[in-house]
């Protein structure tokens, strides 16, 4: 699935497009090769040549057996590529409701002031580029950005002009201060999960143990039936049983390829507010891994794929020296820990799209394709990556599977509540003494959670709390006795908190903006209502709105809410909805007259000329 380098004997002069324009040709694949290298072969080409060339889109159309327009498709789908040049210092700046707390809009404006060059535009020289993106997934380390795929982090204004003086004199990057870059993992809280690491193939080697005396399958049904009795679920979001998917996936007949059954983690991580996978991919990767390769050993699946979100691309190396030591140990390939069972993990980096977190979405990205998710059923159980039966989970639920399979059920059981066993890792940012991550037993109340951040008096420090991200629930300070919970609220993870200074409305409508600029387009409740959302919550911020746009407003989201093909657009309208019905006082007092309510006959002056009696 790696992109392979292009065969000598190969006749196209692909990527020598201009004397200005670095050469790409030794990261074309080779003639037929899978069309599936696409995405990743694209990721190489925009980080030498700072875009994807017209000659490399025709090379590699060839090359994979795909016609140019689909190549370019994919191209205008993800973020980070991009069919013009960028800067060779291609700037990010995260545009996410966090760094917009922390000074982010101040901070892009200045460094395009330094740098002499327009937002989203590529200075005349072609040195610098400034965007602005969505989510980082640095939140708690803001204002944040990617500097050629590297993190900044913690940006002042001293350090925004650092970094102009260093592009100017067009410093190599490796010459750049480190602690420009640095990416700390600050974890305030510690329980089950984050106090218990395991040594490399611990699990694995306890299901080749039992493999062994019992035969594979009586292996395979124990693993599945240790993850029924922890009762875990998957971390994600949506909380779907793990045990479940993992044996649906055991049932599905085998692809007619007969290349087996897929595995995909699920790291995308691109929901604003949450930075947990980013500790687990940087700290915990053999967990995640052990847990991928017990998926892989118990479903019957030879092929995983650990699908990272492009702006994770710096842990990437990190994350191929652990793969390359776990070969070593025989912790993957083609016998893994002695089961005489093949599993093999590839990495796959994302390229700038948040709806490529939703499952199928992330599958079809793994192909190489454009991220739009697809129908179900099929769901990925019965056919995912290359129409092979799929099991995906999130990050955090391989690392608790492969707890669970060394400790055993009762341990897991031992926190949390009846419905929501274990516990679950929180990505708290926003308005808290204490950003970072913290992982609390399931059932705790929001209360509870933020004063382990540092907050005393919630009345006085917390306006809103918004548990799972944009597309979850916003509740206010008197909700706060509500449980972290499946039961109650339920989170994939992000937990951001605002302070009583903040504008509802504002925040509102920075995440509706992000949830259209995500938007795939692919069907159209979605692509036009969360068009309609962001003009209603522009009006209503700039006091155009009235008790018309209210109503309108309702309806578009119903809408939304039962016909979007994906996640995406079923929750865009919540963050607006939700600062209807607990932030009143934000969007009331803004409101106009609605128009229908003008009476014009009573507000016309009669006139003798202009009165007509009917004869
Ligand atoms: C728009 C959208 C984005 C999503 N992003 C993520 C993500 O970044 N990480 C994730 O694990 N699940 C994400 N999900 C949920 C996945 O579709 C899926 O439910 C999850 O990966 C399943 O893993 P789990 O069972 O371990 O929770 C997203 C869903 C939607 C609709
Ligand atoms: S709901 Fe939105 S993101 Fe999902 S498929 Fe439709 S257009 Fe794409």
């Amino acid at each position: 699935m790696s992109p392979t380098p292009a065969s000598p004997e190969s006749t196209d002069t692909a990527a020598n497009t201009s004397a200005d324009t670095p050469d790409a040709s030794d990261l074309l694949p080779p003639q037929g090769a899978p069309p599936a290298v696409l995405l990743q072969v694209l990721r190489a080409v925009q980080a030498r040549c700072q875009h994807i060339p017209e000659p490399v889109v025709l090379a590699l159309a060839a090359r994979l057996g795909l016609g140019p327009a689909e190549v370019r498709s994919v191209v205008s789908f993800y973020h980070f590529l991009s069919s013009t040049p960028r800067g060779r210092f291609t700037v990010y700046l995260s545009d996410s409701v966090t760094d917009r707390m922390l000074g982010s809009e101040a901070l892009l404006e200045r460094l395009c002031q330094r740098l002499g060059v327009a937002e989203g535009q590529t200075r005349a020289d072609g040195r610098v580029s400034v965007h602005r993106t969505a989510c980082t997934g640095l939140c708690d380390q803001g204002p944040a950005g990617l500097l050629n795929g590297w993190p900044l982090t913690r940006l002042t204004e001293r350090r925004i002009d650092e970094v102009a003086a260093l592009i100017e004199a067009d410093t190599p990057l490796a010459q750049w201060p480190p602690d420009f870059f640095e990416v700390r993992n600050p974890v305030w809280r510690h329980e089950l999960t984050l106090s218990h690491p395991i040594a490399p193939g611990l699990a694995l080697r306890g299901f080749a143990a039992l493999a062994q005396a019992q035969g594979l399958d009586a292996a395979r049904t124990q693993a599945i039936a240790t993850l029924r009795d922890a009762g875990l679920r998957g971390r994600g979001g949506a909380g779907f049983a793990t045990w479940q998917k993992w044996q649906a996936c055991l049932e599905a007949p085998d692809a007619p390829d007969a290349q087996g059954k897929a595995i995909t983690c699920n790291a995308d991580e691109g929901e604003p507010g949450t930075f947990k996978d980013r500790l687990l991919l940087m700290a915990w990767a053999h967990e995640v891994i052990e847990g991928m390769t017990l998926a892989g050993l118990s479903v019957g699946a030879r092929e995983g794929f650990l699908y990272v979100r492009g702006e994770y691309a710096f842990i990437a190396p990190h994350l191929q020296q652990v793969l390359a030591e776990r070969h070593t140990q025989g912790w993957l390939g083609a016998n893994v820990a002695g089961t005489g069972q093949a599993f093999e993990v590839a990495l796959h980096l994302g390229a700038g799209a948040y709806v490529c977190g939703e499952e199928t979405a992330l599958i079809e990205s793994v192909e190489g394709k454009r991220g739009i998710p697809r129908s179900r059923p099929p769901f990925p159980v019965d056919r995912g990556v290359l129409g092979r039966p799929t099991v995906n989970n999130n990050v955090e639920t391989f690392v608790q599977v492969a707890q669970i399979a060394v400790h055993g059920a009762p341990w897991f059981r031992a926190h949390g509540t009846a419905a929501s066993p274990g516990t679950r890792l929180l990505s708290i940012a926003g308005d808290v003494p204490r950003p970072g991550l913290y992982e609390v037993p399931w059932g705790l109340s929001v209360a509870e959670v933020l004063a382990g951040c540092g907050v005393t008096d919630i009345a006085a420090q917390v306006q809103a709390v918004l548990v799972g991200g944009p597309s979850g629930k916003l509740i206010d300070a008197s909700q706060c006795q509500r449980r972290i919970a499946y039961e109650d609220l339920p989170t994939g993870g992000a937990f951001t908190v605002f302070g009583p200074q903040r504008d509802m409305l504002e925040v509102a409508r920075q995440y509706t903006r992000f949830f259209a600029a995500e938007s795939c387009g692919f069907c159209t409740p979605c692509r036009v209502g969360c068009v309609q959302l962001v003009d209603t919550a522009d009006r209503l911020v700039q006091g155009h709105a009235s008790t018309h746009d209210l109503d309108r407003l309702r309806d578009t989201a119903d809408l939304m809410g039962r016909l979007s093909h994906c996640g995406l657009g079923q929750t865009a309208a919540h963050p607006l909805l939700d600062v209807l019905a607990h932030f009143p006082q934000a969007v009331l007092p803004r409101l106009v007259p609605d128009v229908r309510a003008f009476d014009l006959e009573a507000a016309t002056v009669p006139h003798p000329s202009r009165t007509w009696t009917p004869a």
